[in-house]
């Protein structure tokens, strides 16, 4: 009678409260992720990358789509509170507003790292880290190259702007950057400057306005984004002129469609902005919660590629 009883007591025990766990049974980190969105083939590059890095890392990956939307986002960060997961990551898709979902995550002692885009908040403390490209160098590098470009030409070289996202880190700090260079001479003029949203079909849209308002005008078109670049090139050859040729294009991240189009020669440069900060985010994250210190910015080192090396760099490119 007393044998059985052992037994039948062994048999409803879990298997942890008999056995010592061994190391490689740990529960794994849980990262939950909010992200921007599909907006274009620089962010699905980008969830690609975040998605295959957690599962190499053996990270259980909670992820979420925004759509762009600020409030959803918000939505997803409060839901990874409620199931208490180890980390939060997100790339907010603007820089104000995250404030008062940052406390609440603070308050329940859950760490939030920031990767691609910054916020803007007086308290940093909000936030362990910040990994991602330096945005305002990205337009600085655009600038330089059109003033290189246009060296010796006496002007004027009227340029129209294709923005980011209202009120993003990108679209903010772009545009600062290109400017910043482009001001040390008169000669360069903004002459329309409006957002296409980080999208091929705003690009498009946006392109087709600008060249019904300001035609043969146009000398220069500088996109926030190879996206909006690509839909503003079927606009250009749709009113009839030879983009990269009559009009000088120059876009930012470096994606494979960029590559084509320069290789086509409709599109004259292209400044990188790289999307795969999967691996140092599920490395950032494995630190964090081996208690260890991890650097407040990570930036990401990048080039720039004019049409002349597209051919190139095509093969090497990995987005
Ligand atoms: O935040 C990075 C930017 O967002 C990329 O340049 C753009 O393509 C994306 O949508």
């Amino acid at each position: 009678m007393k044998r059985r009883t052992v037994l039948v007591a062994m048999a409803a025990a879990p298997l942890g409260a008999m056995l010592p766990l061994p190391a490689f049974a740990q529960k794994p980190i849980v990262l939950g992720f909010a992200q921007v969105g599909a907006e274009s083939e620089w962010r699905t590059a980008n969830t690609q990358s975040i998605k295959s890095s957690a599962q190499e890392a053996g990270i259980d990956l909670k992820f979420s789509d925004a759509q762009q939307k600020q409030e959803n986002q918000i939505k997803a960060i409060r839901s990874y509170i409620a199931q208490k997961v180890d980390v939060i990551a997100f790339s907010p898709v603007v820089e104000t507003g995250w404030d008062t979902v940052l406390v609440e995550a603070k308050n329940a002692k859950i760490p939030v790292v920031l990767t691609d885009r910054a916020i803007s908040s007086k308290d940093d403390t909000l936030y362990v880290t910040f990994i991602g490209s330096d945005f305002t160098e990205e337009g600085r590098k655009a600038g330089r190259w059109l003033v290189e470009k246009e060296k010796g030409n006496a002007g004027p070289i009227n340029i129209v702007e294709l923005q980011g996202t209202v009120g993003s880190a990108p679209a903010i700090d772009r545009k600062k950057g290109f400017e910043e260079i482009i001001k040390s001479d008169p000669k360069f003029k903004i002459i329309r400057s409006q957002t296409g949203d980080f999208t091929r079909a705003k690009g498009k849209e946006v392109m087709e306005a600008f060249l019904k308002a300001e035609g043969k005008k146009i000398n220069v078109l500088y996109a926030h984004n190879d996206d909006m670049a690509i839909g503003a090139i079927q606009a250009i050859e749709e009113a009839g002129m030879k983009p990269g040729k009559d009009i000088i294009i120059i876009s930012v991240d470096g994606v494979k469609g960029a590559f084509e189009a320069m290789m086509a020669g409709k599109l004259n440069v292209s400044v990188e902005c790289s999307p795969l900060l999967g691996p140092q985010l599920m490395s950032v994250v494995k630190d964090i919660k081996a208690g260890k210190s991890v650097p407040k910015r990570i930036v990401t080192q990048e080039g720039i590629f004019p049409m002349e090396v597209a051919a190139k760099e095509f093969p090497n490119r990995k987005y």
